[in-house]
């Protein structure tokens, strides 16, 4: 069996839909997934067969929503696809890329299954999960095709600027790489999200959903911003794969970015008395060291311990409260934690990590 043959599923996404679910599910790092009927829809808005590459009425309302070209934007199935997709196009069996650490699990397979000689950058804890712009240059090489990151950083929900987002373009730029970035965590910061990076230059990818912020995973609405001439390649590409969308879906897509701004509010209040919560818990606890983001649905605290694998069994079964053990990220000494549940179901799930650490720390 090839290399590329060797990563075959993601290991974190087969246990999130086997293994994450409990009663008071904190492993979750999206807003509640939205009813149809809290969508103000009618059967009389869709329609069920479109011709051709792309839904123009939802490319355009993308378009116009992040201010970039028509030319510019790929519609995908979830950022899940647009990220396969946009590193379908760039890479080839065999080439180099760099890929931060920790790293989305499922992203990072996609890679390896697609054939890619995957070198790591380190974004450490005690550099609060930023990247090091000097560390980064010091991997580059001529033989870099792509340098893959997210912004908000999942597991750590921390921000990466504007500046220094542009000194990565510039360090991928001086060896002809691209940046792919994937920003479906940027959206949880609703009216005060800094411009998409696509602005930044031609060198860069950008990748996203209406997944994490909105709660419309279901409806699937992802989309890829890339370069004409590679956004043209992509949706090429995609003839091999999707082919043609399901288009209920994409005129659902459309109705909702007209509503964003109402449930995107709902969503902000939620989060910030959600995320007000763990700060709270995380003030009460020594046995936890945590980057505290003022954005985002997640946070990565660390136990004081080799690994969280046992507090996060105990914490299932014996206090039905689930959260993401840090091994999924490569990182098993810490776990992932996120706030974008109901509050009462957070601050229940609060209590019961309190217990449970402190039956661990008794031994
Ligand atoms: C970084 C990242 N990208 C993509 C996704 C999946 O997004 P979608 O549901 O739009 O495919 C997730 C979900 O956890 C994620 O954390």
């Amino acid at each position: 069996m090839s290399a590329a043959r060797q990563v075959m599923g993601s290991s974190y996404m087969n246990w999130a839909k086997t293994r994450s679910t409990a009663k008071f599910n904190l492993a979750t790092s999206g807003l509640g997934n939205l009813k149809l009927r809290e969508l103000r829809v009618s059967l009389d808005d869709l329609e069920i067969t479109n011709g051709g590459y792309g839904y123009q009425p939802l490319v355009e309302s993308i378009a116009t929503r992040y201010r970039v070209d028509r030319e510019a934007v790929m519609t995908a199935a979830g950022t899940t696809f647009a990220n396969h997709l946009a590193m379908a196009a760039v890479i080839e069996p065999g080439d180099e890329i760099l890929f931060e650490r920790p790293a989305y699990e499922p992203m990072l397979a996609a890679a390896l299954y697609l054939g890619a000689n995957v070198k790591r950058f380190a974004r450490r804890f005690e550099n609060d999960f930023h990247i090091v712009p000097e560390e980064l240059a010091s991997h580059v090489s001529s033989n870099t095709r792509l340098i893959v990151l997210t912004n908000l950083h999942n597991p750590s929900g921390v921000l990466i600027d504007e500046a220094e987002i542009r000194q990565i373009g510039e360090i991928a730029r001086s060896v002809g790489a691209r940046v792919l970035v994937d920003e479906v965590y940027m959206e949880t910061l609703f009216e005060d999200a800094p411009r998409t990076a696509f602005h930044l230059g031609n060198e860069f990818v950008i990748t996203s959903s209406l997944t994490k912020a909105f709660g419309l995973s279901g409806l699937r609405c992802g989309w890829i911003f890339a370069e004409p001439e590679l956004a043209k390649r992509m949706w090429l590409l995609n003839d091999l794969f999707a082919a043609t969308p399901v288009h209920a879906g994409e005129r659902l897509s459309v109705v909702a970015m007209q509503q964003l701004g109402e449930i995107g509010a709902r969503a902000q209040e939620l989060l910030d008395r959600n995320r007000t919560l763990l700060n709270e818990f995380l003030d009460t606890r020594e046995d936890l060291e945590a980057i505290r983001p003022e954005f985002g649905t997640v946070m990565f605290p660390r136990v004081r311990r080799e690994s969280s694998d046992d507090l996060c069994q105990l914490l299932r079964e014996r206090y039905e409260t689930s959260v993401v053990p840090g091994r999924f990220f490569e990182m098993p000494e810490h776990f992932r934690i996120g706030i974008a549940g109901d509050t009462a179901v957070l601050e229940e799930g609060l209590e019961r990590l309190g217990r449970a650490l402190d039956e661990i720390s008794r031994g």
